[in-house]
């Protein structure tokens, strides 16, 4: 461990990232950025190219950072996953989805943990990253990193520390943000602390493996929870007349006890919508019900039915019917100013449109051209918005508010505007133009 340690202090340890997406690769950037050595694994060779020639994939990592960590000799990324024995800590970023039952689907982790029992050598700091359901660190990686021979917790060293990457958050970065560690013994989280602690703000540790897996999922169902209670609000107020963006302004100022979250069109990304469901798995082995995120999944996924009704009646209102209507998505990533759509209520909410025989097409500055995911396939490229283009929808969509838009514009020159995010708050002189849904 003092061998640890002094490799850490002298610069001479290095980092295997497992996994180089959204969380991989800017953890990569921090740890080379501290003069660290890191080895950048994963499966998707074009990925690991595009890396090696110094260019990014990620929209809010930038190309030069990219570039000056490959040509500063400081990292590279490969396929080749017998480089795995050269590093001194792994930490594994590969992702962590739902089956179609909306089970954890264990196959990434468990994966990369078959290719690094593989390659384990003594000595070893094995870290995951991933989001899972609190006892996956010690009952499925444990047996199968065992399976070398080697004894977690005396051969090698085993810890789970959640990722906490808000990606396009001007405010906090992979850097700045805490990262509470939990170990299978002391040592192994305290070899894992003094590992990040080269490269990241502060460690909180946790007593155990289970208590940062929980950690992490807390996290992400008090979100999941908050967003379904003001996303049924917005439902019970609008019949009120009462706008919610304006009640969670107002509610805001009260510099106590409470904490501003948003309605919108439903729910996306990689976390949110999916992370709450691997302990709802994990309560039903312990015979116990999650009442709470049953209840805010029953809301937020029934949110972009919510804004398809809104868009109906505001059509209805120009003596339109939706079927036969040209709709303009404005935005498709799942939150502003990002290029990720996975899970993104705008790929439903175009699904619903084009059921319903809307004509639709969508305009994302981020997004060129949709590719095939797990459970859609959207074959559209993206529309360049002009002021005749807009004219010529019968109703804009604003599904993501990027900042680059220009609402004002958009306003003026669209016939009808249905806002699912309060992007239109500021314009002046919107009218009944605009319809909050
Ligand atoms: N995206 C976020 O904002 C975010 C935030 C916090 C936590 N997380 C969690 O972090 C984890 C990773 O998420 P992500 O968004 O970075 O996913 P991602 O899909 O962007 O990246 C995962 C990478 O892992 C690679 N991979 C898959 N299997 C592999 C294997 N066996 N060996 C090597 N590489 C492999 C994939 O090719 C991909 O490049 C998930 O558990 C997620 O829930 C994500």
């Amino acid at each position: 461990m003092r061998d640890f340690k002094r490799k850490i202090e002298n610069k001479k340890v290095i980092v295997g990232v497992l996994g180089l997406g959204y969380v991989g690769l800017p953890l990569a950037r921090e740890f080379a950025s501290a003069g660290l050595n890191v080895i950048g694994f994963d499966i998707d060779q074009q990925k690991v190219r595009i890396l090696n020639s110094g260019r990014s994939i990620i929209k809010h990592v930038p190309h030069t950072q990219i570039r000056q960590m490959v040509k500063s000799g400081l990292f590279h990324a490969t396929t080749d996953m017998a480089g795995l024995k050269k590093a001194d800590a792994i930490l594994i970023c590969v992702p962590t989805p739902l089956t179609e039952n909306r089970d954890p689907d264990m196959r990434f982790v468990v994966s990369s943990t078959k290719t690094i029992a593989k390659y384990l050598r003594p000595g070893q700091l094995i870290v995951l990253e991933s989001t899972t359901y609190p006892g996956t660190t010690r009952e499925v990686m444990v047996p199968i990193l065992e399976s070398s021979g080697l004894k977690a917790g005396k051969d090698f060293h085993l810890a789970y520390s959640p990722e906490r990457e808000d990606p396009g958050n001007k405010d906090f970065s992979t850097k700045t943000i805490a990262k509470v560690v939990g170990g299978l013994t002391k040592k192994c989280c305290k070899m894992a602390c003094e590992l990040y602690e080269t490269a990241i703000v502060r460690t909180v540790t946790v007593s155990s493996l289970e208590a940062a897996e929980a950690s992490k999922i807390l996290e992400n169902v008090y979100r999941c929870v908050n967003i379904a209670m003001v996303n049924e609000l917005k439902i019970v107020f609008d019949r009120m007349g009462i706008d919610i963006w304006e009640v969670i302004h107002a509610a805001s100022t009260k510099p106590f006890g409470f904490k501003a979250f948003y309605p919108g069109p439903g729910l996306g990304g990689h976390c949110i919508p999916i992370d709450p469901f691997y302990l709802t798995w994990r309560a039903r082995q312990y015979g116990m019900p999650t009442r709470f995120i049953e209840l805010a999944g029953e809301i937020n996924t029934s949110m972009p039915h919510y804004v398809i009704t809104k868009t109906i009646e505001a059509l209805n209102e120009h003596k339109k019917s939706l079927k036969g209507s040209k709709v303009l998505v404005l935005g498709l990533a799942y939150k502003k100013d990002i290029d990720d759509l996975r899970e993104s209520p705008s790929i439903e909410l175009i699904e619903l449109l084009r059921k319903k025989g809307a004509k639709v097409d969508y305009n994302d500055p981020y997004i060129p051209k949709t590719h095939k995911q797990r459970q859609h396939n959207l074959k559209m490229t993206s529309r360049k918005l002009s002021a005749k283009m807009l004219a010529g929808y019968d109703v804009v969509l604003i599904s993501t508010d990027h900042s680059d838009y220009d609402y004002d514009w958009i306003v003026k020159n669209a016939k009808l505007v249905v806002d699912a995010r309060n992007a239109t708050a500021s314009v002046r002189r919107a009218g009944k133009k605009v319809i909050k849904a």
